[in-house]
């Protein structure tokens, strides 16, 4: 007879699916992942898989595409959503509640946890504590594994490949945590190459460029245009306000890039601009009607991507 008082510590004895970072992504897995999101894209899976399954989205930052393209994963595997949307006023993070002591709580009540925190390494801390799988939305200026999932399932559907490309990763490197899982997961694939078109002050983190340079040849660069035509994929990014000390140090740096007209002219007809969006200034809107602009492709693609995840960490 199962002694329900000893259920949660037998739980914590299985080797949960968390996904706190790049580093649980290896290319095996990453290609799996990208297959499954190709077979939800295609309607070929069982759209049930997850029915009777409950999914805790905790959002300590604001959030569009990552949280509602989580929940209506979640509901279209026909599984449902407790969500937490403004997680440090609304949940008892108000009263001085850690994230641990939350995390501990509701992996009682769910059975898989996606979390978006300010603080680098709190998804990697949530998983420490949690008896379910935690799933990162993005920590602070840290990383965000499944949007650059995402955002190789979009290179892969645009392009056909993913090795063999020169990649342009432009604007804030330094607090972008898209654009720096991005380039730990484009390292895993043969012949790529990664431009990183920034200020000097928003270069992006030794941390990563460390961990890349052994993989594939990096080059720094400062001019936009100058680098534009030798690129297959140029992935624009925001200058994130919200990190930055003051107002005038933001300032300095707001609309350091912008993607216009006469940018994408001197874009490779073949390549494609991307952006993990929100937008705030540093693409024009009428290049959105270019054909190579994909960032809107792209995040529809996030549904898929994370149908695909939500599908690994519970059902297997
Ligand atoms: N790309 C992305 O993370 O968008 P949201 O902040 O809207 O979730």
């Amino acid at each position: 007879m199962t002694d329900t008082l000893t259920a949660p510590l037998a739980r914590t004895q299985v080797t949960l699916r968390h996904l706190t970072g790049p580093e649980d992504l290896d290319q095996l897995l990453i290609v799996r992942l990208l297959e499954r999101a190709a077979r939800f894209e295609s309607g070929g899976t069982d759209p049930d898989r997850l029915r009777g399954r409950l999914l805790a989205t905790i959002f300590y930052e604001p959030s569009t595409r990552t949280r509602f393209s989580f929940e209506a994963a979640m509901h279209r595997l026909g599984g449902q959503v407790l969500s937490a949307e403004s997680a440090r006023t609304t949940s008892s993070a108000a009263k001085g509640e850690s994230l641990e002591d939350a995390i501990r709580v509701v992996s009682a009540y769910a059975d898989s946890i996606v979390l978006r925190h300010p603080e680098v390494g709190s998804a990697a801390r949530a998983a420490r504590v949690a008896q379910v799988p935690v799933i990162s939305a993005g920590d602070g200026p840290g990383h965000h594994p499944t949007q650059a999932l995402l955002d190789l399932y979009t290179i892969k559907k645009e392009l056909g490949r993913l090795d063999h490309l020169r990649i342009g990763l432009a604007g804030d490197l330094r607090h972008g945590r898209t654009a720096r899982s991005l380039a730990v997961l484009l390292a895993r694939f043969e012949g790529n190459e990664l431009v990183l078109i920034a200020p000097p002050a928003l270069r992006m983190g030794e941390d990563v460029l460390h961990s890349v340079r052994a993989q594939l040849p990096l080059q720094e660069a400062t001019d936009l245009a100058d680098v534009a035509p030798t690129l297959d994929v140029l992935y624009q990014t925001r200058i994130q306000a919200e990190r930055f000390e003051s107002a005038e140090e933001y300032e300095r740096y707001r609309g350091v890039y912008v993607v216009d007209a006469e940018l994408m002219r001197r874009l490779p007809e073949h390549a494609i601009l991307m952006h993990p969006l929100p937008r705030a200034g540093e693409i024009d809107p009428p290049v959105d009607a270019d054909p190579r602009a994909a960032y809107f492709r792209q995040a529809r693609n996030a549904l898929w991507v994370r149908m695909a995840v939500l599908d690994w960490a519970m059902a297997g």
